[in-house]
């Protein structure tokens, strides 16, 4: 039997999504994007994004469908973000695809946005379960062990900010373009990274959990002192800043990772893998002690490729067709959830 073909639907926060998979192969992929809608506000209005998402999801569904070459009546299920997120986005989504479902007389599947995230390994690169995983972006920062589509172990994570949020504060404070990871990174080359000493918060407290709101308040201190001492800040100044700040979290998410791989690969899992994702992944330093340590501990690494780490639907195809293998169809009492945690 052919692998399913699976429409995945995802709205739950600033980007409209369609995707058409069959088994790990994806069809199409149509993300939707809402920044400039929210541009002028300095962030994701939820009224604003319920209402883009309720004009567009339909008119994304029929991109996808008709990007994929398949009608609609091909599709063996529907599988749709139910939670977490922005309610209104959530609702629009699990009500068209309630529709579709019903209408097509084809199973529904409701997945969890965060397991949509952590699944997508397997999409990408066929990881076996378990796998440790690192999820950090501009909003989560988490350390998984994924043992199957509904079974995750956290092992910690931030108890304040995710790293993205820090890095484009840097950017913010420095005078530098958003998004600001990639410009910290960009002004972090060939600068001094020792220069000035920022913390290396949470290293001291055993287990995995991490912070990130005091190393913000340390460059924002940094800063103020050179701006009083100099009168402002020099080309050199800002780069060294950036690459101390970036040294700091390498360094915090090494350590973290070291610490997380330990308590992995405790379980003796029969095909190590590590594999981070989310935006803040496509960080080259970052990337690169990451990739070490695995190597040192015989351990796959994996990243999947970056508009696959960003929100989309394929992800959330992908892990309906778990759901689906495993039986767990939803039905029409399927509830958008606000909350949801893994
Ligand atoms: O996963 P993502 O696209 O969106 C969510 O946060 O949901 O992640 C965006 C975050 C932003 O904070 C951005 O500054 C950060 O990822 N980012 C980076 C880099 N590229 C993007 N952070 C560090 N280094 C980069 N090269
Ligand atoms: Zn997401």
């Amino acid at each position: 039997m052919p692998d399913p073909l699976i429409l995945g639907l995802e709205s739950s926060c600033d980007d409209t999504a369609a995707a058409v998979l069959r088994g790990r192969e994806i069809l199409s992929s149509v993300v939707m994007g809402q920044t400039e809608l929210h541009a002028a506000f300095g962030g994701v209005v939820p009224e604003i994004a319920a209402r883009a998402h309720a004009e567009k999801l339909d008119l994304a569904v029929e991109e996808a469908v008709s990007r994929a070459g398949v009608a609609l009546a091909d599709l063996d299920a529907v599988a749709v973000t139910a939670g977490p997120g922005l309610i209104g986005g959530v609702l629009s989504g699990v009500m068209l695809a309630k529709g579709l479902a019903t209408g097509l007389g084809k199973p529904l599947l409701g997945v969890n946005h965060l397991a949509g995230h952590a699944l997508t390994p397997r999409l990408t690169d066929g990881l076996a379960y378990p796998y440790l995983m690192l999820l950090v972006s501009g909003g989560h920062c988490q350390f998984l062990i994924a043992r199957g589509p509904q079974e995750f172990t956290r092992l910690g994570g931030t108890i304040d900010d995710a790293p993205g949020e820090a890095f484009d504060k840097t950017a913010r404070l420095l005078g530098l373009p958003q998004p600001g990871g990639p410009s910290v990174e960009e002004a972090s080359k060939e600068a001094d990274e020792k220069r000035f000493a920022f913390p290396r918060p949470l290293l001291d407290r055993p287990g995995c959990d991490l912070s990130f709101s005091g190393l913000k308040t340390a460059l924002l201190r940094t800063r103020d002192k050179l701006v009083a001492e100099q009168g402002g800040l020099h080309e050199t100044d800002r780069a060294d800043l950036c690459a101390g700040f970036q040294a700091a979290v390498r360094d915090v998410l090494r350590e973290k990772t070291r610490r997380a791989l330990a308590l992995y690969l405790a379980e003796s899992p029969a095909a190590p893998a590590f594999a981070i994702a989310g935006g803040v992944a496509a960080n080259k330093a970052i990337r690169a002690v990451l990739e070490t340590l695995c190597a040192e501990d015989g351990v796959r690494f994996t990243a999947p490729p970056l508009a696959l780490c960003t929100d989309n639907a394929a992800m959330i195809a992908y892990a309906g067709s778990e759901l689906l293998a495993a039986g767990e169809t939803a039905d029409m009492t399927l509830a958008a959830r606000p909350r949801w945690p893994l």
